[in-house]
């Protein structure tokens, strides 16, 4: 609703259990099978989540960016400060990386910046969201790790915000209520 699209597309899903331990390399189904062994499994099924593959880079400098990258980091963020002053070459790179701050302000997510939470595709345009689960939490006025990064920006993409400005609590629930 906000247009960010940087998370993979994911849906829920149901598979025989069985049916997941079979389609194993005959060589890891041990493995398989005890990475199962605490999934949600009734009646023989196992629910849980699929999600689109991400394209790997064998490049590392298009690989994740977190606290083993702190160069990127401070460069994402303080370039973000610079009144809108962004070098040519950096300017794509920190207008994800502030809708990148702003989404996980929104959802809360203490869970950003451990080095494998973000990818960059391949050819090095695209920086994808990952594993955004450890969101939505009980604090009241938001988690301090999303919020301090907040604080750190000053420059946003304007159109993710006038879209955050024209959401409203109805839009969301008409659009949970009744998906795409
Ligand atoms: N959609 C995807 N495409 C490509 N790689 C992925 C995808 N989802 C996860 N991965 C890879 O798997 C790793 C772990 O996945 P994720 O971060 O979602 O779970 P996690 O809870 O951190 O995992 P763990 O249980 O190992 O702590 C990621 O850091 C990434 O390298
Ligand atoms: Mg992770």
């Amino acid at each position: 609703m906000l247009g960010i699209n940087h998370v993979a597309p994911a849906k829920p899903i149901a598979i025989p259990y069985q049916q997941l331990i079979d389609a194993a390399e005959p060589s890891h189904r041990t493995y398989v099978a005890e990475r199962f062994a605490d999934a949600i499994v009734r009646n023989g099924v196992v629910y849980g989540e699929v999600q689109w593959w991400l394209p790997r880079s064998s490049s590392p400098r298009s690989g994740a960016i977190g606290s083993t990258s702190t160069r990127a980091r401070t460069s994402g963020t303080s370039t973000s400060r610079s009144a809108g002053r962004f070098p040519p070459e950096y300017r794509a790179l920190c207008e994800q990386l502030s809708a990148l701050i702003v989404f996980d302000v929104l959802i809360d997510n203490a869970d950003r910046w451990s080095g494998a939470n973000t990818m960059m595709s391949p050819d090095a345009s695209t920086l994808f969201f990952m594993d955004n689960t450890l969101s939505f939490s009980i604090h009241r006025f938001g988690h301090e790790i999303p919020n301090t990064a907040l604080r750190r920006i000053e420059v946003f993409p304007r159109g993710l915000i006038a879209r955050l400005r024209d959401l409203t609590y109805e839009a969301i629930r008409a659009r949970a209520r009744h998906g795409r």
